[in-house]
């Protein structure tokens, strides 16, 4: 598998609009909404993972979840709590690194669009061990990482549904997964996949 570059994250958030990147997305991503009715999920403690510009965050809050979200960077996070200020919702912005993490706190729902799938091949089994130490058993992590079946050259690493399985099969079991696409800024919109897994 080739290496693949990634921005440096802070200083990508401290030169460019959030509104100017590939993901952004002002509002919920369709797959996360159609999951939610699926799963019959309104309520409880979500994690927006790798937030970014926070509108998946600030969407999951106006449905009724109280939401912590968390970036590397931290004038990601910065900007992203003045926007929830703004629009009166309470959201706990905080800065840290999946790999690394400080959170506390277990989950009822984890929100990954667009982390995993930038993270260092060699680390994913720390993301897995990770995510799944924050999730509350038997809850879903809601997964939308670019599929294999993407042909752009650049961007961030791509998955088939066999990888998806494999790669966290140790704590998850894949309970959904779609072929979809990425919504944000790109046209045309990026081939993803939309996983839902449910902790063990
Ligand atoms: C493709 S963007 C997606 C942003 C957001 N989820 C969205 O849908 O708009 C990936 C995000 O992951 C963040 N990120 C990268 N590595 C991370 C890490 N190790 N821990 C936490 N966040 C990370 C980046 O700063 C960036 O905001």
């Amino acid at each position: 598998m080739t290496a693949r570059d990634f921005p440096n994250w802070e200083a990508l958030y401290q030169e460019k609009p959030v509104e100017t990147m590939p993901w952004f997305n002002p509002s919920l991503d369709a797959d996360v909404e159609h999951a939610l009715l699926t799963l019959d999920l309104s309520t409880g403690e979500a994690l927006d993972l790798g937030t970014g510009p926070g509108t998946q965050a600030m969407a999951l809050a106006e449905r009724g979840f109280r939401v912590t979200a968390t970036d590397l960077s931290a004038t990601a996070i910065r900007q992203a709590a003045a926007k929830a200020t703004e629009q009166g919702l309470s959201i706990s912005f905080r800065q840290d690194d999946i790999l690394n993490s400080h959170l506390d706190q277990s989950f009822d729902l984890i929100l990954d669009r667009g982390c995993f799938h930038v993270l260092p091949p060699d680390s994913r089994s720390i993301y897995v061990q990770t995510v799944a130490n924050l999730l509350k058993p038997k809850r879903y992590l809601l997964l939308k990482c670019f599929s294999q079946q993407e042909t752009r050259e650049a961007g961030p690493y791509r998955f088939t549904p066999e990888e998806i399985q494999q790669i966290f099969s140790e704590r998850f079991q894949l309970r959904s997964v779609e072929q979809t696409v990425y919504q944000g800024t790109l046209d045309p919109l990026p081939k993803a996949v939309f996983c839902i897994l449910e902790k063990q």
